[in-house]
């Protein structure tokens, strides 16, 4: 088994998951009741990778208390925190101390099956000075496109193409192996993105850079569709479909439709109907006759008599006692009356329209 270090950049604001990351950073959301990094560094051990540091910027705290050395995971874990963001290429320049031979990087959202073993064997074979992941998406439009040739090395990327100038579905996949020396491309103590700077510079240099291109599953979590999409997904893949874990009172004339995820201690009243992919952290409190379908609940949610959820997520401590569609709750919010679906409700109580999660 090849080992390399690992460093997991998970220093972003998250804001396009607000208002879910207003009090927690998107790298510790919960994802099937754990947080989100317990998913990637459990990934990253099966393929060998224990040694991890973590690029931090935005609100490093919840991170390390989650986390803490990683031994629970079997891993060792790094912290390497800035004091002003330092975007993706100038994160991993802090950490260069620590880093003295071939590396890994990863996006701190992706949930993903990619071979990392494949993918550091081929690097290991051609020799680059970068190798980088390759994902299919539908519509790449919102993504780094990277054009590859027909040896497999990479020819152009392209950030964010208008959908005139897209010529491949082929995206970056946020899983990089780069040689030390590419981060002496990277000025110290300035903002500096691979995206933008570093990747388009080695091209330029004639440096070769490697294309791994994967069918392997692959999803970023940086969006509330996509979030409720990793969950629908995970959930499927358990191939249980009513997992229970443990503590909950749930009455008879409950009606659970999997496949289900119901936390530690949770209250289940009767005539309630959950209908699957569904989530509820532990502690969630559901009142007579409430239906949930496609949302992922907290911790410590509260949902009235009768109130119906449907493919919406809700943050932890929240009371819901009237209708929410394809909506986003924060934490600690209290929703008295049915919102208009789309809602993002922030944890100060202000109603946002967005677009409904479907
Ligand atoms: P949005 O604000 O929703 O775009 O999310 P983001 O900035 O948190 O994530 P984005 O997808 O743009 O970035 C990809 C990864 O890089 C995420 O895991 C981020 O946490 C991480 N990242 C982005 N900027 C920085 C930074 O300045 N420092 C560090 N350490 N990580 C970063």
């Amino acid at each position: 088994m090849i080992a390399m270090k690992a460093v997991i950049l998970v220093g972003g604001e998250g804001t396009r998951l607000r208002p879910l990351t207003c009090n927690i950073p998107k790298a510790v959301v919960p994802v099937l009741n754990r947080p989100f990094l317990e998913h990637l560094l459990r990934y990253l051990k099966r393929h060998g990778i224990t040694d991890v540091i973590l690029a931090m910027g935005y609100q490093p705290a919840p991170i390390q208390k989650c986390l803490g050395d990683g031994a629970q995971l079997g891993v060792r874990l790094t912290y390497s925190v800035e004091d002003s963001p330092l975007g993706t290429a100038g994160a991993v320049k802090l950490a260069a101390s620590l880093i003295d031979d071939t590396f890994l990087v990863f996006n701190g959202d992706v949930l993903t099956d990619i071979d990392l073993t494949g993918m550091m064997q081929r690097h290991r074979e051609i020799k680059p000075k970068m190798s980088i992941a390759l994902t299919p998406v539908d519509n790449p439009t919102a993504y780094g496109v990277v054009e590859t040739d027909a040896h497999g090395m990479v020819r152009r990327f392209v950030e964010k193409p208008p959908p005139d100038k897209v010529t491949t579905n082929m995206i970056n996949a946020g899983i990089y192996i780069l040689e030390p020396e590419v981060m002496e491309m990277i000025p110290p103590a300035t903002r500096f993105m691979f995206e933008h700077n570093v990747f388009p510079q080695l091209l330029e240099k004639g440096a070769p850079v490697l294309a791994y291109p994967s069918q392997a599953y692959w999803v970023d979590i940086g969006t509330p569709q996509k979030y409720l999409q990793a969950h629908d997904d995970l959930l499927r893949e358990t191939g249980t479909p009513i997992n229970i874990e443990g503590g909950s009172t749930i009455d008879t004339k409950a009606q659970l439709t999997g496949p289900l995820l119901i936390g530690d201690g949770c209250t289940i009243a009767a005539g309630v109907s959950i209908k699957g992919p569904a989530v509820l952290g532990a502690r969630c409190v559901i009142g007579k006759g409430a239906t949930i379908e496609g949302s992922v609940l907290w911790d410590g949610v509260q949902i009235g008599e009768g109130v119906s959820v449907h493919q919406s997520i809700i943050g932890s401590c929240s009371r819901v006692c009237g209708q929410v569609e394809g909506s986003v709750l924060g934490d600690n919010v209290t929703v008295l009356k049915g919102l208009p679906p789309g809602s993002r409700v922030w944890p100060d109580g202000k109603v946002e329209a967005g677009v409904p999660l479907k």
